[in-house]
């Protein structure tokens, strides 16, 4: 090979090596023959380079061009020439010059492709891409995205690091932690009968470093969680974990907006306003619908029950009158709407819950079509508080707050793509915060809407059994562009105030020692109050690269039933493999 070693890239070359012979290694990206004259587009990492081997002049090179396939890989030593003024391409970075070939060896051949190498993504099948993921990741777009991920990643650690961050690991084989999901588990051979499990994320062992004293920490962790892969959910997945002592939410809000301004420049380019706007879960719900807006459009819901109240629409004041709410939402410059498009709107509202969707266009004076007859009286009040105007569709909904807000929301957010407001290089960050600590639950006790070691708000603390429906907590999350990217909490580190926690969700002081009294323990040893975040990884740079789903920007994913198609995992085990851990299979079960 030292031969043949390149001593150029294939993305490096300019009009200033002409006239230098260099040895390039790579794969054959394309050929084509012109009459004689054969192109081999060589492709490595770096770009591509246009290669040449005349027939006439070099008739044995010739013969060894015509047995080069796609994605052979080969050694290739030539000269560099500029290329001829109109040959000149622009669009590519070696675009001016060309490598006459002297000498071409193959380093490797390659079987028939099951799909082509493109400088774009390719077409294939989402099941042959991932059977064959170490060709699809050749592709000029895998390759950009899997540069973008290690430059964001490795910004994230110079933005830590210079601020005195340590990133420490924490042990992947655990006890199962209270986040919320499944967790995977592993069985243990030496120990009958117990099982480790895998972290749904660091949460626990990033308190603990707190007790220990390594108060800035952060660490690029893998986490696990057995749940439904979903286009922005994996099984594993990756956080910026983060966690802070004598720390306040706002120090942590600031700290982590610096983190996206540093990381998206330095990545991207893109210039990040902070502060982000700050939104309370409430506001958020009632001008969005949902705790993950998207903000680079307006349309926010609005309050329509006044007007609904002094209506005679007999569908909404029914609502009313068992406490219901109703919300309208002023499509812009939408009385165009086709029947058939109002009923898209409505049916994106059933799917969430709606009994249906009602709308009127506003014209001048008058509101037509729809519900419309029954708001005539009092068009101008309405128009004014709603902010319509001639051309707008009006759409209304009633039903419980939470019920029509948040399928409004999903109306707003199916609006704001329909109307092409969702431009994906644009990026609206913002923060949710005061979220309720504790959520009622079907059998009308409560549950944490986080986890367990979240913070209420200081107001709350004297009072939070009172009414934990009311008890709002140091909880937050980072919405970019309707997607949650980060979430996080200031902690409960006295034991006391932990303990009514536990009570309040139902959790026995002999269930909460029996799962992490050694938290509990360690809390009893002078514990600093502490703080954290974690923002997805894999979710960030899907939306800096402009992707619907994280797969796109992981290396080896999971397909989205959990499986990989390439090593064919989960897969079954030998017997003596499951002897070994004492573990028998049960017969399969009829229905899951
Ligand atoms: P949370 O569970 O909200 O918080 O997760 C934080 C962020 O991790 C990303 N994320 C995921 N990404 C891909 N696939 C998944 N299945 C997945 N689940 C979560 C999201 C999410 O916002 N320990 C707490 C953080 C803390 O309190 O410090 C935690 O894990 O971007
Ligand atoms: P109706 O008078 O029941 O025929 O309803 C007239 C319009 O109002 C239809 O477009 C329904 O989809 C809509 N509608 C009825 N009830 C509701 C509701 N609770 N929320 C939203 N739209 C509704």
């Amino acid at each position: 090979m030292d031969a043949y070693k390149r001593t150029v890239t294939c993305g490096e070359l300019s009009a200033q090596h002409v006239g230098s012979t260099v040895t390039l290694n790579g794969w054959v990206h394309r050929k084509r023959d012109h009459g004689g004259v054969h192109f081999i587009n060589l492709r490595d990492r770096y770009g591509i380079t246009q290669t040449v081997v005349n027939e006439q002049s070099s008739p044995d090179l010739a013969k060894v061009v015509k047995d080069l396939r796609y994605e052979f890989c080969i050694a290739l030593v030539g000269e560099v020439v500029a290329r001829p003024a109109e040959m000149v391409n622009s669009n590519m970075a070696t675009g001016e010059i060309e490598v006459h070939a002297t000498h071409i060896e193959v380093l490797s051949t390659c079987k028939p492709l099951p799909f082509m190498i493109e400088e774009d993504k390719t077409d294939a099948r989402e099941d042959l891409r991932l059977s064959h993921r170490y060709l699809d990741l050749r592709s000029g777009a895998m390759q950009r995205y899997i540069a973008l991920r290690h430059k964001f990643t490795y910004a994230a650690r110079e933005f830590y690091n210079s601020r005195g961050f340590y990133e420490i690991e924490t042990p992947t084989f655990i006890r199962s932690t209270p986040e919320g999901a499944r967790d995977f588990l592993v069985p243990s051979r030496l120990h009958h009968g117990k099982f480790y499990a895998l972290p749904q994320s660091p949460q626990l062992y990033k308190q603990l470093l707190m007790v220990s004293g390594f108060d800035k920490y952060f660490q690029v962790a893998r986490c696990y969680r057995d749940e439904d892969a979903r286009g922005d959910r994996q099984l594993e997945f990756t956080q910026i974990d983060v966690e802070r002592s004598f720390v306040s939410q706002d120090e942590i809000l600031t700290e982590t907006e610096e983190l996206f301004a540093y990381t998206f420049e330095k990545t991207i380019g893109y210039k990040v306003e902070t502060p982000f706007p700050r939104i309370s879960y409430a506001n958020a719900m009632n001008r969005f619908g949902t705790d993950k807006p998207d903000l680079r459009f307006e349309m926010e819901l609005q309050d329509f029950t006044e007007f609904a109240g002094n209506s005679e629409f007999q569908a909404f004041k029914g609502v009313l009158a068992e406490g219901g709410s109703c919300k309208a939402l002023v499509a812009p410059g939408c009385a165009e709407y086709s029947r058939k498009q109002i009923d898209q709107l409505e049916a994106q509202a059933k799917t969430y819950g709606a009994k249906g969707l009602a709308w009127t266009k506003v014209q001048e004076g008058e509101f037509q079509g729809g519900v419309g007859r029954f708001f005539q009286d009092q068009y101008d009040a309405i128009c004014t508080a709603l902010g319509a105007k001639v051309g707008d569709l009006i759409l209304m909904g009633a039903d419980t707050w939470k019920r029509v807000s948040t399928y409004m929301g999903a109306v707003r957010t199916k609006l704001g793509e329909d109307l092409e407001l969702t431009d994906p290089k644009v990026f609206a960050f913002c923060w949710i915060v005061d979220f309720p600590l504790f959520e009622e639950n079907d059998e009308g006790g409560w549950n944490a809407v986080h986890h367990m070691f979240t913070m209420p708000h200081e107001r709350y603390i004297d009072t939070m059994e009172e009414n934990p429906g009311e008890v709002l907590g140091q909880l937050y999350d980072m919405v970019i562009n309707g997607n949650e990217i980060a979430s996080g909490s200031i902690r409960v580190h006295d034991p006391d105030i932990q303990s009514r926690i536990f009570s309040i969700v139902g959790f026995s002081e002999e269930e909460a020692r029996a799962r992490f009294g050694f938290l509990l323990e360690a809390f009893s040893y002078g514990p600093p109050p502490h703080g954290g975040i974690a923002p997805g990884l894999d979710r960030t740079v899907m939306l800096m690269v402009g992707e619907k789903t994280i797969k796109e920007v992981i290396p080896f994913p999971k397909a989205t039933s959990g499986i990989c198609p390439m090593v064919e995992a989960p897969a079954e085990v030998d017997k003596e493999q499951l002897d070994d851990l004492h573990i028998s299979i049960a017969p399969k079960p009829e229905k899951e």
